[in-house]
């Protein structure tokens, strides 16, 4: 690793990841050192993600992701390990000694990041002067204020005109791939400008940042739009919202999702400065937790009125429900996308629409009775089945709110949905309690389960489970390292585990810090998950060293069981009877 071990141990004890989290989600003290809150990883409406303040590490019960700070923030804003640590010592205050490789590694980040703002202001320029691109401009209504602040561009009808441009101002051929902006092409290894003739749009990051641009063709051709690709570090589409830079300081206290990019042009220069776009894909659990941190109390979904945008709805739906965030449904008459619609109805029309627009469970009630026949009593009891089941995720008031809506609908009375429907969620909750149960409470699960954990799968979980009690042995008392006198990994079956307890012998013998949160830099993040939540279950206890015999007997017997050496098994047990 490029950056030194003792620089990353003192940005890791610079940081408390209490307070670093607490950026991510409310985070709500428990005990002592413990915090729970709702994990900024996946969507969930009741907290499974704890912070221990004293081991420094986080651990969700809920998608199995844990670790320490570093841990934390490279998962969080999607960063390579020597970014976050670059981004902790930043917040820290400590300044990074640099080593050539590792400075490689930022440069050429910064590098694509500069070329890209560089290349939006390009085109930008080339838009002021471009006809076609004016005359496009007029056509979608699209003003000249609106496109400086969405700083639009035009990508000209030509095949080197921007890499020109850009290797003049000292670009190299290299940058210009790394960044998505040229493309090379197979049999004349010649390169080529990849957005030409286009409307370009900068696609703009929380911080301000350009990040990628969407280019779209002016006519009818295919594709419509060409977007920048996948850059590590850089640009990732699941994690983006196009508009979300303007939208974050909206006046309003709500969101207005939308499918494309014009949408949120013709939406912002209308006045909604608080639309965004999922820019073409279904919303993602880690878009949903970039709208959860911003300061608003509703999303509008708004996606088109295809059967592509009514999919979408209901999986938007599915998302921001799960994140616990309040949404309803605006759905735009006649089939079309927003845009069309403030074209030809206005903006008053379209507030209209919006001081209208359904709340999610209207959207689902008419959804569902659109989809049975209510006319034919099987199909009635099926619609009824379904209710039941959608109410059973509603919390109590709003179940009470709409049952006669629904009962209405079914033709039964609302006490009988009501009833039906508290019966069905107290089934719910009883599944969802037994699968926390099953995961959490270390001491009632059986061997073999607990050796299964956070998406690990041992292939020798006996030992496995005997294996991973040695380390949750060492986190609550790492002097019990200076007992250890094997190597973890001819001992151990589990090459993670017995990575795990190496890296931390290994600090043991160099006399270094053991603390988990510490170890960022040997583990690989899976490593570090597991490691995290061997430490959520870590509890003190008196008899260590018994049990650490116990578990090197375990580990033995089980070895010589699987290898079929009868005097070692008998060795093994004659060992455990004494
Ligand atoms: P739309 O087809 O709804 O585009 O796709 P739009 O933004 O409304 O564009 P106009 O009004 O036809 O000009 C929605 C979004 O899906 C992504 C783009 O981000 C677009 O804004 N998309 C669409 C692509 O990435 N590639 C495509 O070929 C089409
Ligand atoms: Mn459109």
């Amino acid at each position: 690793m490029a950056i030194p071990h003792d620089f990353i141990d003192k940005v890791v004890s610079a940081t408390r990841l209490e307070d670093l989290v607490a950026d991510y989600t409310t985070l709500k003290r428990v005990s002592g050192s413990r915090y729970t809150g709702l994990c900024p990883f996946h969507g969930e409406k009741t907290p499974s993600f704890g912070v221990s303040a004293d081991k420094q590490l986080y651990y969700c019960f809920g998608c199995g992701k844990g670790g320490g700070a570093v841990n934390f923030i490279m998962t969080a804003e999607n960063l390579s390990f020597p970014d976050a640590i670059r981004y902790l010592a930043a917040r820290a205050g400590l300044i990074v000694p640099e080593d050539n490789e590792s400075h490689a590694d930022t440069q050429s980040r910064s590098v694509i990041m500069k070329l890209l703002t560089d290349a939006a202001k390009w085109f930008h320029a080339q838009l002021k002067t471009s006809e076609a691109a004016q005359s496009y401009l007029n056509h979608r209504r699209i003003s000249m204020n609106t496109a400086v602040r969405f700083g639009l561009g035009y990508a000209p009808d030509s095949w080197d005109s921007f890499s020109n441009a850009a290797l003049g101002m000292g670009y190299s051929r290299l940058d210009l791939l790394n960044a998505g902006l040229s493309a090379k092409s197979s049999k004349k290894s010649s390169y080529y400008d990849k957005f030409r003739q286009r409307l370009m749009f900068p696609v703009i990051d929380v911080k301000g940042q350009v990040i990628a641009f969407g280019g779209r063709i002016l006519d009818d051709g295919e594709p419509k739009y060409l977007n920048s690709p996948e850059i590590t570090n850089v640009f990732s589409k699941r994690r983006t919202l196009y508009g979300i830079n303007l939208a974050k300081n909206t006046k309003y206290d709500y969101f207005i999702l939308v499918e494309g990019n014009i949408d949120v042009i013709t939406l912002h220069q209308a006045g909604f400065d608080n639309a965004v776009a999922s820019m073409g894909t279904s919303l993602t659990p880690e878009q949903v937790s970039l709208i959860s941190r911003c300061n608003i109390k509703e999303v509008v979904v708004c996606y088109d009125a295809d059967s592509a945008g009514i999919k979408a709805t209901d999986r938007a739906i599915a998302e921001l429900d799960k994140a616990g965030i309040s949404l309803s449904v605006l759905r735009v008459p006649d089939g079309k996308d927003v845009d069309d619609y403030i074209k030809s109805h206005g903006a008053a029309e379209f507030r209209r629409l919006l001081d209208n627009r359904r709340d999610d469970v209207t959207y689902r009630l008419n959804k569902l009775e659109s989809e049975f026949d209510l006319t034919k009593d099987d199909s009635r009891a099926d619609f009824l089945r379904a209710v039941v089941q959608l109410f059973a995720t509603l919390d109590p008031i709003r179940r009470e709110v709409f049952a006669p809506k629904a009962a209405k609908l079914a033709q039964v009375e609302s006490a009988f949905i009501s009833a039906e429907a508290a019966k069905a969620a107290k089934q719910l909750a009883r599944a969802e309690r037994g699968k926390e149960d099953r995961s959490a409470l270390r001491p009632v699960q059986s061997m073999r389960e607990s050796a299964r954990i956070g998406g690990f799968r041992f292939s020798h979980p006996r030992s496995a489970a005997a294996e991973q009690g040695i380390i949750e042995l060492v986190v609550n008392d790492p002097q019990i390292l200076a007992a250890l006198d094997f190597d973890p990994h001819s001992e151990f079956t589990s090459p993670e585990l017995a990575r795990i307890l190496a890296a931390m012998l290994a600090r043991f013998r160099a006399g270094e810090s053991t603390d988990a949160a510490t170890l960022t830099a040997e583990l690989t993040r899976e490593e570090m998950s597991l490691l995290s939540r061997l430490c959520s279950n870590a509890v003190p206890i008196s008899n260590a060293y018994d049990v650490l015999s116990d578990c090197l007997r375990t580990i033995r017997a089980e070895r010589a069981a699987k290898s079929g050496d009868l005097a070692a098994l008998i060795a093994a047990r004659s060992d455990i009877s004494q």
